[in-house]
């Protein structure tokens, strides 16, 4: 069994099929360093944390994550707080930063002797349409090489070579470019809100989402095209207290801002999941705009099922799991897209609207239609309880 990527996807399934005895392989392009000091996502719901559980891989998990279950919508003429955790099913999210659950998840398959190999960058996948696949690679020094599988596992992200190894026709791509950009902000600031803050604001959408302590991550929607260190660190802050109502709702602790990534906001979905001896999951199975933090959690639901699914082939040769797989996932990934977008929808005005482009009254109508979502969430607990269950849910 190969192993395309050493991400959330990747290593859950890796741990998971070296735990039931199946002979595999990790192939990641990038060092282990790099990997481990990679920043990226930091919620993971309750139902990734049962995963995970389950296959002892939780303990630093429960040891260094901090349960959350509030979140704090603000606009201009009024904020609320929905205590989520307490809507709904009654689930939260343990906000733990994806670095950190990839150096775990490394260090326990290590220390289990899985292998891994670093610096081998992915290139094509070979013969997926039939029992004999193989994955052509590249190491660090630019040497080439081939591993052959029964199986391969395409959890290497997007850009990866699994995707690109689809032949053309091979299935249905569908795609959504949200036109809407933010301007992601790693802020070494202890949080200035005791809950997630999302700001909708004429001047468009800003986000508070705490990490830890003594970091902080924000968002800030910009034009489209915005260069990341195009704002200034004041300008940075003093639209990040603008658009949260700091002035009125209490100051934000400003400080070093360490990193900055520009995030088009995306959707992206594979039918079907699987191409023969390939199975995607992951990013390379569907990108999910960041917009309700469920990329992780997507990839470390389907890791488990497709964990099941190739150690039900693999060790009792019974089929019917991996034949699923793809179905299985994908009604997940829609939910799960379905809710991203009603989000999107939620925290920003129509990219014709912002844009000034649409006609008046058009972008009028959206911007009360939004308004008019905002009130009902604040005052029925109908609504309440359905987007708490959506927001953790899967
Ligand atoms: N060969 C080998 N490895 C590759 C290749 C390649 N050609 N291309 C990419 N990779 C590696 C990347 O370096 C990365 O470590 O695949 C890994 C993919 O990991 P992630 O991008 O973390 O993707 P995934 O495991 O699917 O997790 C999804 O990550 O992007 C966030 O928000 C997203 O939280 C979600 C999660």
């Amino acid at each position: 069994m190969v192993i395309l990527g050493a991400g959330p996807a990747g290593l859950v399934l890796g741990n998971l099929l070296h735990g039931a005895g199946i002979d595999c392989v990790v192939l990641e392009r990038a060092t282990r360093e790099h990997v481990q000091t990679r920043t990226r996502a930091g919620y993971l719901a309750e139902h990734s944390v049962r995963v995970l559980d389950r296959h002892g891989l939780a303990e630093g998990v429960h040891r260094r994550g901090q349960r959350h279950g509030v979140c704090e919508f603000r606009t201009e003429s009024n904020r609320f707080r929905l205590d989520y955790g307490r809507l709904g099913k009654g689930e939260q999210h343990v906000v733990y930063p994806q670095h950190d659950l990839v150096t775990d998840l490394l260090t326990q398959y290590v220390g289990a002797g899985g292998r891994i190999r670093f610096g081998a960058e992915a290139l094509a996948v070979r013969d997926a349409d039939g029992p004999h696949p193989s994955v052509d690679v590249r190491d660090a020094d630019g040497r080439p090489g081939r591993w052959h599988a029964r199986y391969v596992a395409g959890c290497d992200g997007r850009h990866g070579a699994a995707r690109r190894s689809l032949p053309a026709g091979a299935g249905r791509r569908h795609h959504r470019d949200h036109g809407v950009t933010w301007l992601g902000l790693l802020a070494e600031a202890p949080p200035s809100l005791d809950a997630v803050g999302y700001a909708i604001h004429p001047r468009g959408f800003a986000g508070h989402m705490a990490r830890s302590a003594e970091v902080t991550r924000y968002y800030l929607q910009a034009e489209p095209g915005t260069a990341p260190d195009a704002w200034s660190e004041d300008r940075i802050w003093d639209e990040l207290a603008l658009r949260l109502g700091a002035a009125e709702h209490g100051p934000l602790h400003r400080g070093r801002i360490a990193q900055r990534t520009v995030v088009a906001l995306e959707s992206d979905v594979l039918e079907p999941l699987r191409y023969g001896s390939l199975l995607l999951a992951g990013d390379a199975a569907s990108l999910i705009s960041p917009s309700a933090a469920k990329g992780a959690n997507l990839a470390v639901l389907e890791a488990e099922l497709l964990a099941r699914a190739l150690t039900a082939a693999l060790r009792h040769a019974e089929h019917s799991a991996l034949d699923r797989y793809s179905a299985d996932c994908l009604a997940y990934i829609w939910r799960a897209q379905e809710f991203s977008h009603w989000m999107i929808r939620l925290l920003h005005a129509e990219p014709e609207a912002a844009a000034g482009t649409g006609p008046e009254g058009g972008s009028r109508f959206q911007d009360r239609l939004r308004h008019s979502r905002i009130d009902a969430l604040r005052t029925s607990r109908t609504q309440q309880d359905w987007f708490a269950e959506n927001y953790v849910g899967l």
